[in-house]
């Protein structure tokens, strides 16, 4: 294969597309990759290019914030030029975010085979905006990359064709291997023990009442320990409106920090309250306590085998989950099978032997 090309977008695309990219570099196969923009601000994106290692993108295509029509149109619209001016070979997709059912599709209608990495997985609940990506980039997608054998069981109860669907382990767990070496957490924070937390779903933060309710529980648990809280852009957005000043003055409200920052604070941390996906998969993979805020998980394997447990809507439960973890009696995890920090190399492996 001479030429692959990337799209990517969204802060947790830049962690899975890092490893895959190098993986194809050390085969010495010409990359192209494409920056819709979906992220733009410096900290949710420039340091996550920076402090992985990722090359430039060499193209950007700067759609910003929008609806979700809007911007999911915007990057197929500036999108189809690029490839049909690069003709690659394989466009590749990340994870489930607008950018990646977005280039889909363009490829789709394009005849370009796609790679969808982190394919198969499922939440199973359509109010979720990614699990509607998640379900058509799969439906158009030539390369299914599983992280899990979970998604191998998906797509085949779906009827994708097996020869389609490669089990190659987790991309994200190959980055957390290479730079958790270089974790480190910011000067200043985490002098004591902490609850490391992240919000940033619409279910979550949109809705005054929802936000207000867990940041009330949050309260009660921060009676006992620190709250280190870095703030997603529309969860600062939703927090302008609530008045705080009731909030225990244990809370640390930060701004989103950088990709080594943020696992040396996941690896130290005595709990992690979550309703990420990727937060949920590297909480499985470091051992850490997680309690994931939402009724379902597309990564059920991080509660079969690893430490997160899902506390749905259910702030009684959040509480005493909390403190039956900060009391020592938390359960332990193991980590999911092929997650071992070879996933991009599968990857890379499969794509260049098929398309020579
Ligand atoms: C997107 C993904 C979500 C992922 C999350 C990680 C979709 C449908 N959602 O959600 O799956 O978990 O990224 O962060 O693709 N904003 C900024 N600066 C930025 C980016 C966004 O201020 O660099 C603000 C804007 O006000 C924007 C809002 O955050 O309207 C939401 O951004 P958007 O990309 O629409 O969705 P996320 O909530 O980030």
């Amino acid at each position: 294969m001479n030429k692959i090309l990337h799209v990517v977008g969204a802060r947790p695309n830049f962690m899975k597309v890092a490893p895959v990219h190098a993986a194809f570099a050390r085969c010495g196969v010409r990359q192209i990759l494409v920056h819709t923009g979906q992220h733009y601000d410096a900290f949710m994106s420039d340091i996550f290019f920076q402090q992985l290692g990722i090359p430039e993108p060499d193209y950007n295509l700067s759609v910003g914030s929008g609806s979700h029509a809007q911007q999911t149109a915007e990057i197929m619209s500036r999108l189809e030029p690029v490839i049909l001016e690069t003709k690659p070979e394989v466009v590749l997709v990340y994870g489930d975010v607008n950018s990646t059912i977005a280039a889909a599709l363009v490829c789709s209608k394009l005849l370009v085979p796609i790679g969808h990495v982190e394919a198969g997985l499922r939440s199973f609940d359509r109010t979720m905006p990614e699990e509607v990506n998640r379900i058509l980039t799969d439906r158009v997608a030539d390369y299914l990359f599983t992280p899990s054998q979970d998604g191998d069981e998906n797509l085949l109860r779906e009827g994708v064709a097996p020869e389609k669907i490669s089990f190659v382990g987790n991309v994200m767990i190959d980055t957390v291997i290479r730079l958790l070496p270089h974790a480190k957490i910011p000067a200043g924070l985490a002098e004591n023990p902490y609850v490391l937390v992240t919000l940033h779903r619409p279910s979550n933060v949109d809705d005054p009442k929802e936000l207000t309710k867990i940041l009330g529980t949050l309260n009660e648990i921060a009676a006992g320990i620190e709250i280190i809280f870095p703030v997603h852009p529309r969860t600062r957005q939703m927090m302008k409106d609530l008045s705080l000043n009731s909030l225990s003055p244990n809370f640390r409200f930060v701004d989103p920090i950088g990709y080594v920052e943020f696992l040396g604070l996941q690896q130290k941390a005595s709990l992690v309250i979550t309703d990420s996906g990727g937060i949920q998969e590297e909480t499985t993979f470091l051992g850490v306590h997680c309690l994931t805020v939402r009724e379902n998980t597309e990564r059920p394997v991080t509660v079969t085998i690893g430490t997160n447990k899902l506390v749905g809507r259910d702030m009684n439960l959040l509480q005493t989950e909390a403190q039956k973890i900060l009391s020592g009696k938390g359960k332990k995890g193991n980590i999911p099978p092929l997650w071992d920090g070879k996933s991009g190399e599968r990857i890379a492996a499969i794509l260049t032997s098929d398309m020579r």
